[in-house]
């Protein structure tokens, strides 16, 4: 089948919907691929490198292809060009556009929209949402630093010092974790909220501090936060205005899917923070998180704080951001070509093709074994059903609250045997006679081995209690340090090998190999670790 690539209808869209490279890519999962001249203008991807990739250039002929990919769903005189029976590919927002749906059925077009992917392990190569926060988020920080007067590094000159930029971002999801990571790269310090206390593992793992809203709310089933309680609610505006107040940045992503953005700050927290302070609402297009934000534009108040509103963020890094939406168009694609021969398959059985298929043109539709539908799109206009909204996906970026009760169910099943295996009555008794048995082993030896026997049980009891006591996210530097005493063993060894006494020589003999093994792996490991970090050289 023929994928089209259309000029965007909105002139304020500089995205294209596939770029060079994912056009190859779509080639190689058997399709053919229209370009509509000029499409990638924007995103600097002249018509050349589309050819070369192996697309046809077409003029408003786009349209009449098999499928269409585009960023939003086209405008109605868009849609009167393309085929009835073909298949949309496109953000469409089907929730909140029951008209558009209603449309796109009397159309005949089987309708797949990306901003519909449910937020599964499974589905994320695949989520426009994520990819298109993740630019977001980082040019977020790019828009502060450049109206925020001030070093976001801290810097210690002849001149004086030179403080670092404190960055507070509340929302710590996909948008909020690239803004604190972009941040924390350019050198200021950074604190985040999130409503999901289960945010903050991953808040600081990217270099910021977790400030957890004093009112615990339930962790997240979805990857999505919910509605905040009223005492939650209190708890957090008293938190924002305070810490906004200390912050020089401050970056507010919060979003409830479905719902009007949350209002975080209020026209008086705004008053409270410092002239020259900046404010990113990147929530603006779904009303802002700030009193004051007017969405698209940058405003100045009174008391000198800049709130930028700018909905298009992704859109100011149009290269990029096209890439990635055209791969999660690819990846879509490779889900529903499992044959790689440009024929779409929706097999609905799938949650994350029922989950985005809001129309279907159900030409040669049958019913499944389970009464799902397994449907392939022919090009032809016959029935079309409204499959949206699709039945609740338990999508879960983290343990479901059911999955995590039955998981400390087992956790707590598994625990006594712990227990009875370290304090259980016979285990007292074998420790008991391990210790009398290694006592008597070091009486009976002579008093220079004697001495050996009890600087090793002192090791081991205190190596045991050292390791254990040891974060794991430690592990891999304490390893390292563990080789360097291979490296003393190994002296030793050399030392006493050559003695006449077999047994001595032999231990010797296999401590040499097992300390060289350990010296030498740790050095290797170590080497491919350091290699991962390194750029590659031009
Ligand atoms: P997300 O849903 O992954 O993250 C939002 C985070 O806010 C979640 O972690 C949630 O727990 C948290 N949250 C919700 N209510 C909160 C509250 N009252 N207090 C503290 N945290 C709260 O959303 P994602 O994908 O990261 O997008 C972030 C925002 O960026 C969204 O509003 C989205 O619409 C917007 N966006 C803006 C763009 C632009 O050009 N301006 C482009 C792309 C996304």
């Amino acid at each position: 089948m023929r994928i089209g690539i259309p000029i965007e209808p909105d002139v304020r869209q500089p995205l294209v919907a596939a770029t060079p490279d994912t056009v190859a890519k779509l080639i190689k999962l058997g399709y053919d691929v229209d370009v509509q001249s000029g499409a990638g203008d924007h995103a600097a991807y002249p018509d050349d490198l589309y050819a070369s990739a192996g697309a046809r250039i077409v003029g408003e002929d786009v349209w009449r292809a098999d499928i269409i990919t585009t960023l939003d769903a086209p405008p109605r005189e868009c849609r009167n060009l393309m085929k009835p029976g073909a298949m949309l590919v496109s953000r469409m927002a089907p929730g909140r556009n029951p008209e558009l749906v209603d449309e796109l059925a009397a159309s005949h077009f089987t309708s797949l929209a990306m901003d519909a992917v449910p937020r599964l392990s499974r589905a994320q190569s695949m989520d426009v949402l994520s990819s298109m926060a993740n630019i977001a988020g980082y040019r977020a920080v790019v828009e502060a630093a450049n109206s925020f007067g001030r070093l976001f590094t801290g810097q210690v000159t002849a001149a004086g010092k030179v403080p670092p930029a404190t960055v507070y971002v509340i929302g710590a999801g996909v948008g909020g974790l690239a803004a604190i990571g972009t941040a924390n790269s350019m050198g200021a310090i950074v604190k985040a909220t999130d409503l999901r206390p289960e945010a903050g593992e991953q808040v600081e793992s990217m270099g910021a501090e977790f400030i957890p809203i004093p009112v615990a709310s339930e962790k997240s089933s979805d990857g999505y936060a919910k509605e905040m309680t009223d005492d939650q609610a209190t708890a957090a505006a008293k938190l924002y205005a305070e810490q906004s107040a200390a912050a020089d940045i401050v970056i507010t992503t919060a979003n409830i899917p479905g719902r009007k953005s949350p209002l975080l700050l209020t026209a008086d927290d705004v008053r409270a923070m410092r002239p020259g302070s900046v404010i990113v609402d990147m929530a603006a297009a779904n009303g802002g998180n700030c009193e004051l934000t007017v969405p698209g534009e940058v405003t100045v108040t009174d008391n000198g704080v800049t709130i930028i509103g700018h909905t298009d963020l992704a859109g100011r890094l149009p290269g990029q951001a096209s890439q990635l939406y055209g791969q999660n168009i690819v990846n879509l694609f490779k889900l529903i070509t499992p044959d790689k021969d440009g024929t779409p398959i929706l097999d609905l059985d799938d949650e994350i093709i029922r989950g985005i298929t809001v129309t279907l043109n159900g030409a040669s539709a049958s019913k499944g074994g389970d009464g799902n539908v397994e449907a392939e799109t022919t090009g032809a206009a016959t029935d079309t059903r409204i499959l949206w909204p699709p039945p609740p996906v338990q999508v879960s970026a983290t343990p479901a609250a059911a999955a995590q009760e039955k998981l400390a169910a087992a956790a707590t099943a598994e625990a006594p045997e712990k227990v009875a295996f370290m304090g259980g009555a016979k285990a007292k008794v074998g420790l008991a006679l391990a210790i009398i048995l290694g006592i008597a082993v070091i009486l009976a030896s002579p008093a220079t081995v004697s001495v050996n026997y009890m600087v090793l049980t002192l090791a081991i009891v205190l190596g045991f209690y050292v390791i254990s006591a040891v974060t794991p996210r430690l592990h891999t530097p304490l390893m390292s340090e563990t080789n360097a005493i291979s490296g003393i063993v190994l002296v030793g060894a050399i030392l006493v090998v050559g003695s006449g006494n077999l047994v001595v020589s032999s231990l010797a003999f296999l401590a040499i190999m097992l300390s060289s093994i350990n010296i030498f792996g740790g050095f290797t490991i170590t080497d491919r670790m350091l290699g991962m970090f390194r750029k590659e050289e031009a």
